[in-house]
């Protein structure tokens, strides 16, 4: 009876604190801001998307930018490149037949992650506003107006996006994922700040870029980390419910290995994020957050171990009863979503122990 006491407890831990923590989050979500708009705020804005063998999107990319309804002298749009197709040459064209779209290529000539990409872009920036753009996002026509109206709170350092997938995924997974994760990043925001951000939209302060020594080279995270330490330094990084991106999901057979990648890189962040010391609300944000991602997995897997020993062995009836729970369980969407994500996290954090991806392989969309 051990075995199944043990494996409850770990159970009840494992869903427990994600719940409590969606619960507590969700209450967030209806908190006020405390966040004051200054509309005559217009600040010069670069936006930088990155590009590793985008010549299939970029031509959209560019063409969904110059849709921005942001005052176009005060954008200049970079498109940061280090691809062996045709990226550049395209963007290049695209920029000389709009020329009013202020688009500027740079080839980086080989390719060595996207955060050197940035910290390059970043190097060259003047501007007050360093806006990440990945290429394989769509933004609404007033997404630089709406992150620019947020940063106009001198309390704000940075704003990214909730992200709307274009496609649903395997089985539903990414829609279900996406309904739960932008709940927590509003929640986490409203709280403080969230230690998630997107680089399908992130816009940062360069001053405070530049306090933080840029982006990091060594985590992949690029995005993520660099508005926790943004939000280390006292100020909010945000992201709003008035802020949507659009997403392309991978096909089936690359999905899987883009959610390995992406939580291999949170799993980075958050071990280098632990060792801060935050204070009030994001104290403990960063703490559960640390929890969910590097420890809460494990935790299941010692449950479902325990539950299968117990049955294997001791064929035990409760532990049948488990087993036969759980997988009923698997009809429900947001359930199989969860253990997907878990069993995600668990290879990842495998894998960083033989290739971090800091420099990745692309996902075919
Ligand atoms: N210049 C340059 N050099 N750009 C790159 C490189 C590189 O080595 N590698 C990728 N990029 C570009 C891609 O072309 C794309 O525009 C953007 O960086 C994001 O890459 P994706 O391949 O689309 O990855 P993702 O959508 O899973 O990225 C997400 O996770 C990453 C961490 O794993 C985003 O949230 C990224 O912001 C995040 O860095
Ligand atoms: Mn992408």
């Amino acid at each position: 009876m051990l075995f199944e006491i043990l494996a409850l407890l770990l159970g009840l831990v494992h869903f427990g604190v994600p719940l409590t923590y969606y619960t507590c989050m969700k209450k967030f979500t209806k908190r006020p801001w405390n966040i004051k708009i200054d509309p005559s705020y217009r600040p010069a804005v670069m936006v930088v998307i990155p590009t590793y063998n985008e010549a299939a999107i970029i031509e959209d990319r560019l063409n969904n930018m110059s849709m921005q309804d942001y005052c176009k002298e005060l954008t200049e749009v970079v498109v940061m490149d280090s691809s062996n197709d045709d990226t550049a040459q395209i963007a290049e064209n695209w920029a000389k037949e709009a020329k009013d779209a202020r688009t500027k290529v740079i080839r980086q000539g080989r390719r060595d992650g996207k955060a050197r990409a940035l910290n390059f872009a970043l190097k060259s920036a003047t501007e007050e506003i360093l806006v990440i753009a990945d290429a394989d996002a769509s933004w609404p026509g007033n997404a630089l107006t709406e992150a620019v109206r947020w940063l106009s709170d001198p309390t704000v350092g940075a704003v990214s996006c909730l992200k709307k997938p274009l496609s649903a995924g395997p089985g539903g997974m990414e829609e279900g994922y996406r309904r739960y994760y932008n709940t927590l990043r509003l929640g986490e925001s409203k709280a403080f700040a969230t230690p998630i951000f997107h680089g399908e939209l992130a816009a940062f302060r360069r001053d405070l870029l530049l306090r933080v020594g840029g982006f990091p080279e060594n985590l992949g995270a690029d995005d993520s980390h660099t508005a926790t330490k943004i939000a280390l330094l006292g100020y909010r990084a945000i992201i709003p419910e008035t802020l949507w991106c659009e997403e392309v999901v991978p096909r089936k057979s690359d999905y899987f290995s883009w959610r390995v990648r992406r939580a291999q890189h949170l799993i980075l962040h958050f071990l280098e994020s632990s060792r801060a010391k935050p204070k009030g609300n994001f104290a403990w944000i960063i703490a559960v957050e640390t929890f969910l991602h590097l420890i809460n997995p494990w935790i299941l897997l010692m449950s479902v171990l325990l539950v299968i020993l117990a049955a294997a062995i001791f064929h035990s009836l409760v532990a049948y009863v488990l087993v036969t729970i759980g997988l009923v369980l698997l009809s429900v969407n947001q359930y199989r979503m969860w253990l997907a994500q878990q069993s995600n996290l668990l290879f990842a954090a495998l894998r960083n122990i033989t290739n971090k991806e800091i420099v990745w392989k692309k996902q075919i969309k």
